[in-house]
C-alpha cells in the first residue's frame, strides 16, 4: 500500500477549532498559521490537516475523505453515519437542551406535548422526544436557532448551550438536557486495514493520552526547612509521592510535586508560614506513566 500522511479534520473557525488545533500543537506537532486554507500540512510529521464546516466531518470521515477527524459528540450522533469513535478528548464540553422563554414556566416534560420546537438537531431530539412519550412538532433550522421563538416560528428551541451567554442574549432559559457533549476523535472504519495508517493513529493517540494525562495538573517546587518537611508533604495535595532533593544549603530540601493546579491557591498560605521559600508552580505539557 502506498505511504501516505494521514488526513484529520478538524472544524473551520467555530467553538473546537483552537482547542483542537492547541491538543495537536500540545502533542508535538508544528502546525503554521492556517488562515483560510483549506489543508495544512505538519512540519514534523506525517499529517494533513482538513478544515472543514463540523457538520460536514462525520460524513467526510465515514467516506474516507479523511482518516480521523475532531467533531463534538453531538455532531457526530446526529449524523448517523457509519464510524469508529476512537477517543473522547475531555474538551469543549457542552448539553443540547431544550430552552424555553424566560417567562414560560414549565414544571415537567409533558408541558412539550403539542408544542414546536426548532433545533439543528431533528434526529436526536426525535429519539428524545419519542423515549420520553412526547408527542412535539419538530422544524429543522441549520443556524441562529435561538431567534426562533422571538420570530413566532416555534415555542421553544433544542441547541448546544456552552456558556449560556447566547440564551441569555435571546432571553431564553435552559429546561431539560437532550444530550451531553464533549469533543471526541472520530475514525474512519477500514482504518485498520492500512497498518501504515494505523501506526501513525497509534502514536498520535499515545500522545494525547499524555497531553490529556497533564490536564489540569501543575509541577510545584519549593524550598523547605528540614525541621518542616513532614507537615509540608502533608499540606501538599500531591498527585504521587513527591521527590525530595538536598541542597547545598543544610538545614533545608527541595520539594517537587504534581499537585492538581486549582488546589495550589488553597495552600500556598500554609506553606510559606511552614517556611516554604522559592515556591514555582510551573506547567506540564504532557504526563506519561
Ligand atoms: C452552539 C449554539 C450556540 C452556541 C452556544 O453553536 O448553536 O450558538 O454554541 O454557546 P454559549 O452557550 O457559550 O453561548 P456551535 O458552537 O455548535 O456552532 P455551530 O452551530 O455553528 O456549528
Ligand atoms: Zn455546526
Amino acid at each position: 500500500m502506498e505511504k501516505r500522511n494521514i488526513r484529520l479534520a478538524i472544524q473551520k473557525g467555530g467553538r473546537l477549532s483552537e482547542k483542537s488545533l492547541g491538543l495537536l500543537r500540545s502533542c508535538g506537532l508544528e502546525i503554521e498559521n492556517y488562515s483560510n486554507r483549506l489543508i495544512v500540512t505538519a512540519k514534523n510529521y506525517e499529517l494533513d490537516i482538513l478544515f472543514l464546516r463540523d457538520d460536514d466531518i462525520p460524513e467526510y470521515v465515514q467516506d474516507g475523505v479523511a482518516d480521523i477527524g475532531i467533531v463534538g459528540q453531538n455532531v457526530a450522533a446526529e449524523k448517523g453515519v457509519e464510524i469508529e469513535y476512537v477517543k473522547e478528548l475531555g474538551f469543549s464540553k457542552c448539553q443540547l437542551m431544550i430552552a424555553i422563554p424566560q417567562d414560560y414556566e414549565l414544571s415537567d416534560i409533558s408541558g412539550l406535548n403539542g408544542k414546536t420546537i426548532a433545533t439543528s438537531y431533528p434526529n436526536i431530539l426525535k429519539k428524545y422526544l419519542s423515549e420520553n412519550n412526547i408527542v412535539a412538532k419538530v422544524i429543522e433550522i441549520s443556524g441562529s436557532v435561538e431567534i426562533a421563538p422571538s420570530l413566532g416560528i416555534a415555542d421553544f428551541i433544542c441547541d448546544i448551550v456552552s456558556t449560556g451567554n447566547t440564551l441569555k442574549g435571546n432571553k431564553l432559559k435552559k429546561s431539560f438536557v437532550v444530550f451531553n457533549s464533549e469533543a471526541v476523535l472520530i475514525g474512519n472504519k477500514a482504518i485498520t486495514e492500512n497498518p501504515e495508517i494505523q501506526s501513525i493513529l497509534n502514536d498520535i493517540l499515545g500522545r494525547m493520552d499524555s497531553t490529556i494525562a497533564a490536564k489540569g495538573l501543575k509541577y510545584l517546587m519549593m524550598n523547605v526547612p528540614k525541621t518542616n518537611l513532614d507537615t509540608i508533604t502533608e499540606i501538599i495535595p500531591s498527585v504521587k509521592s513527591p521527590s525530595i532533593l538536598p541542597l547545598a544549603t543544610e538545614d533545608e530540601v527541595a520539594v517537587h510535586t504534581v499537585i492538581q493546579k486549582d488546589k495550589f491557591w488553597a495552600i500556598i498560605n500554609d506553606l510559606k508560614s511552614n517556611g516554604a521559600t522559592g515556591i514555582l508552580l510551573l506547567p506540564i505539557e504532557n504526563m506519561i506513566s
